[in-house]
């Protein structure tokens, strides 16, 4: 929707370069971090020290020293240098990692210089990290195997919960059964706007995310290439090439331009040139976030679905380089979605997360405890007011979300409960998670997870979990087994549904019981839903869904699939996307014989799951709603493609996967 961002930015990009909570130990000059850089000789000669320390653990330190053992010393001296003066981490390490080659200079720039508003640098949070960290113990390791990928992965310590919630009784082990009626709740994910999306850009460039002005393919086509010529097109569908701009009003009209985006097809360095709703390698252009949201309220309208309410299982902003997402279009990204959901969806309440891309640097989240919270407060106090402004949560809950880190919980009109966690706390590339990584609860998101379940199971009430990242993948391992633990204790009795997004495919984890070789039927206690995305990248169709909620146990009773081949709208005049049903779980996969009157639950997927593993044809079927049909689904008869299946659905936490992968040597093609 045409939209004028009235720039908050001027009130917060102050409250981020400044509000910077000192942390407790009074000596160490943290402020200096944020301020602007001369060093004087003693400092200079600091630099050139600590620069040489640096490069000889790199290059000389014996032929003894292995990768890991370098990458734990420089973290070592690292972190001597954050407690001695912390504002010289930038000039060291930058000059460290460009003098040895680690990167190219931009990518040094983006890891180790300070943070800016105008890069997606996060080297201020690397030099707090390095602040904060113990580099000899379980931190430096875990930091060199994620991260720095040279140590082995240290192995999790024993993680006993048992003292944090009331035994659980025999009757906790039943899930109560549904009655015979359902409402129905939306279910979005992974938006990622592309702001500056370009008809006629590069659709097939080098870069990860493509068809912006700045992308370019690294091989330049032939001479006399000529995309019409290229392209598989028939000359009819040639003429109708989608280079016109659109957009959507209020009331959701589409409204295309009368003329063309002029000369695309003569710019002959172009392979593919981006046409309007999007492309296979490119995030979500505006109008192609319109086209969703209006296929949602048309279908809603058309089928007379009447949600009862919407969850998005987060990500609003795009994959772009770190060089080019600054502090400003991280939040008008999210704010710009946020309006678009609230203007097309009215009066529907939504309960968001946020993703890993919805913070600004790239992924950081800090605990209050470590001292630098107040670096990310901007977001959680932003999201806070939107939400609460949009009707979606009350005021007592935007409070607390707003205090922790984006977390809430809601009660719904049908009583259920719904519990949103901000998924960074355990994802790997936040920096702060390298900080005191054996704490079982950092952020202290799991003691509300569990006061909130404990509370509802005393009343006997059902319980959905949402959050972004799927524990299966990316997890660090210590919170991925508190967050494992805590699953278990409360399935099935209370956790009715657990959902996340951030792979942008549609699939499922199962949780079983028990070791890797017993992933029976009796072992399976709950399943995690990951919904596939709006954004194509990488090479998907875009999709939404909703489910059939039972309206005593908020236990799912089916889900239901929209898409639209996207491919359809590179050559379609610029018309509107054509959205169409695309499947229901309990109809694709009826060879599992499920009863109509059961949930489709761990024990429903465990079998589907079984039949991935067993018929090829099965595992097609998968394959092709995980992709949504898009050109790129692979050929399971005939290729490799769907190798690693199996696995991904019947691990829970990445731990879980890899003790499967090795247990059945799966070839692992498609995590
Ligand atoms: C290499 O490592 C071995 C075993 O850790 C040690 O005994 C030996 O002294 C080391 N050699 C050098 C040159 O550091
Ligand atoms: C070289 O590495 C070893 C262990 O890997 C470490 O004990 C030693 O201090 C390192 N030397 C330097 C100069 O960092
Ligand atoms: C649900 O079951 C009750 C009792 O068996 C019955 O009266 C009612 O009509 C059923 N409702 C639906 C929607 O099938
Ligand atoms: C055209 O089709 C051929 C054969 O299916 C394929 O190899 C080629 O990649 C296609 N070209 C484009 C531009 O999609
Ligand atoms: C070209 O677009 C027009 C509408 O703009 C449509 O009627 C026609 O069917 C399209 N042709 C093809 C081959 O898609
Ligand atoms: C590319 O080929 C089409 C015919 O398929 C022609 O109309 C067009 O002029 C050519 N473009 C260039 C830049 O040569
Ligand atoms: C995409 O670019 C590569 C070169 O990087 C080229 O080989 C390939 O044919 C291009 N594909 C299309 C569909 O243009
Ligand atoms: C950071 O942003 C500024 C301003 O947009 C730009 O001039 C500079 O080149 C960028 N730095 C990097 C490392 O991309
Ligand atoms: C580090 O974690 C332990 C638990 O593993 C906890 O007791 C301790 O308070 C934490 N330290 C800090 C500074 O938070
Ligand atoms: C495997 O599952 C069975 C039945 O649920 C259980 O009795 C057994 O203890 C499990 N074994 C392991 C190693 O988890
Ligand atoms: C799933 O539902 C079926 C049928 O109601 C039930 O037998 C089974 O125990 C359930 N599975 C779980 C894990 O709750
Ligand atoms: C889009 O891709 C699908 C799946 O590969 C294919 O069936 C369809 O014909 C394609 N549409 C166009 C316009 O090429």
């Amino acid at each position: 929707m045409k939209f004028t961002f009235i720039s908050l930015l001027i009130l917060l990009i102050g409250q981020l370069v400044s509000a910077v909570s000192l942390p407790r130990t009074p000596d160490v000059d943290v402020q200096s971090l944020y301020q602007s850089l001369q060093y004087n000789q003693d400092e200079q000669q600091l630099i050139d020290s600590f620069v040489k320390e640096l490069t000889q653990i790199t290059k000389y330190n014996g032929t003894n020293a292995t990768q890991c053992n370098r990458c734990i010393r420089r973290l070592e001296v690292g972190h001597d240098l954050a407690l001695l003066k912390p504002k010289l981490i930038h000039p060291v390490f930058i000059k460290w990692c460009i003098d040895n080659k680690i990167d190219d200079e931009i990518e040094c720039r983006i890891h180790y210089g300070r943070n800016t508003v105008e890069n997606n640098t996060y080297g201020s949070d690397f030099a707090n990290m390095l602040y904060l960290m113990d580099p000899s113990g379980y931190d430096g390791q875990l930091y060199c195997s994620y991260i720095e990928k040279t140590c082995e992965i240290p192995a999790t310590p024993k993680i006993d919960l048992s003292d944090k919630w009331p035994a659980k009784q025999p009757k906790h082990y039943i899930a109560p059964e549904p009655s015979n009626e359902t409402y129905n709740v939306l279910h979005v994910s992974d938006f990622h706007i592309e702001m500056d999306y370009q008809i006629g850009s590069e659709a097939n460039c080098s870069q990860y995310m493509c068809c912006t002005n700045h992308n370019y393919n690294k091989l330049q086509p032939p001479k006399g290439y000529n995309y019409t010529k290229n392209s598989n097109f028939t000359q009819e569908q040639l003429s109708n090439l989608s280079f016109y701009n659109g957009f959507y009003d209020d009331e959701l009209n589409y409204h295309k331009d009368q003329t063309p985006v002029e000369n695309v097809l003569s710019n002959t360095s172009i392979w593919q040139p981006a046409t309007e709703f999007g492309s296979y390698l490119c995030d979500a252009p505006e109008v192609l976030i319109n086209s969703s949201l209006k296929s949602i309220v048309q279908y809603q309208e058309e089928l007379g679905l009447n949600f009862n309410f919407s969850i998005f299982t987060g990500d609003l902003v795009d994959h772009d380089e770190q060089a080019y997402i600054g502090f400003e279009k991280a939040a008008k990204s999210e704010e710009l979605i946020f309006r678009d959901m609230k203007s097309t969806l009215k009066d529907l309440p939504v309960y968001p997360v946020l993703g890993n891309h919805d913070t600004y640097p790239y992924a950081q989240l800090a605990q209050e405890k470590s001292g630098f919270k107040n670096l990310m407060d901007w977001n959680a106090k932003l999201m806070g007011e939107m939400w609460q402004d949009y009707g979606w949560l009350n005021e007592s809950t935007a409070k607390y979300a707003k205090e922790h880190y984006t977390g809430y919980s809601v009660t719904t009109t049908q009583n259920l409960k719904v519990i949103a966690l901000n998924s960074n706390a355990y994802y790997l590339s936040n920096l702060y998670n390298y900080w005191n990584a054996t704490d079982i609860d950092s952020f202290g998101q799991f003691q509300f997870l569990i006061d909130e379940l404990v509370a509802s199971e005393a009343i006997d009430q059902r319980v959905w979990i949402i959050a972004h990242i799927p524990l299966v993948q990316e997890a660090l391992p210590v919170p991925a087994e508190v967050f494992k633990q805590i699953i278990q204790r409360f399935s099935p009795y209370t956790i009715a549904g657990i959902f996340f997004g951030h792979t942008h495919l549609d699939q499922f984890n199962v949780l079983y019981d028990g070791e890797v070789s017993n992933k029976t039927e009796e072992n399976a206690q709950n399943i995690a839903w990951i919904s596939q995305a709006v954004t194509p990248l990488t090479e998907n169709n875009p999709s939404w869904r909703y489910y059939s909620v039972d309206t005593k146990t908020h236990s799912i009773m089916n889900s239901y699939n929209y898409y639209f081949k996207l491919n359809d709208t590179f050559v379609n005049d610029s018309e509107e996307p054509i959205w169409e049903f695309e499947y229901s779980a309990r109809e694709a996969y009826n060879v599992v014989n499920w009863p109509d009157e059961s949930p489709l639950n761990a024990t429903f997927w465990h079998k589907v799951a079984n039949k991935v593993n067993s018929s090829t044809e099965i595992a097609q079927t998968y394959n092709n709603y995980k992709k949504r049909f898009s050109p790129y689904v692979p050929d399971c008869a005939n290729s490799k493609g769907c190798d690693g299946s199996y696995c991904f659905l019947a691990s829970f936490t990445y731990k879980d996967y890899r003790a499967c992968m090795e247990y059945y040597s799966e070839p692992s093609a498609s995590l």
